[in-house]
């Protein structure tokens, strides 16, 4: 499915919508520029999963764990990683086990990893505020 948004609170909002959706063991993955609103589309997953408090952005710590929602909440930032090799190394396996939500910025660096996920794609619109993102569920639709 694809959305148009103008603005940082309606990815937020769209963000959320997709937030109450999500089951156990969840992995959505981002694909997108840097600053193409990747952790905007996050603060509102944490916010439909009901977690409380602030979502940042983990680039320095390649992971934040977020509790007291209905599901936890891993996000993750793979901008820094070499490839998938390396997920190994941060104990991505572990994450998955643990039965919350994976949420996956710079998707690409591990995408051979990432199979049957949610893929959120979000690209720049014309004007400066907008963007066009892409949902596509791990079935295809
Ligand atoms: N429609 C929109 N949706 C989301 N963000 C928007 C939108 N319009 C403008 N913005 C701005 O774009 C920026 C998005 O920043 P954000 O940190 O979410 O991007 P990112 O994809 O996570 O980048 P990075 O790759 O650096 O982590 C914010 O400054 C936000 O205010
Ligand atoms: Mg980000």
């Amino acid at each position: 499915m694809e959305y148009r948004t103008a603005g940082e609170g309606e990815t937020e909002a769209l963000g959320e919508r997709l937030g109450k959706t999500l089951s156990p063991g969840a992995v959505v993955a981002f694909t997108g520029d840097l600053g193409a609103g990747k952790t905007a589309f996050t603060r509102g997953l944490a916010r439909g999963l009901g977690i409380p408090g602030r979502v940042t952005s983990p680039t320095f710590t390649i992971v934040n764990e977020y509790e007291g929602g209905r599901l936890p909440l891993f996000h993750f930032d793979m901008y820094r990683l070499g490839g998938s090799d390396e997920l190994f190394d941060i104990g991505w396996e572990d994450y998955l086990r643990r039965g919350g939500v994976c949420a996956v910025e710079w998707s690409e660096t591990v995408s051979d990893a990432l199979e049957g996920c949610i893929r959120v794609d979000i690209r720049r619109g014309e004007g400066e505020n907008d963007r066009i993102i892409t949902i596509c569920e791990g079935d295809g639709t």
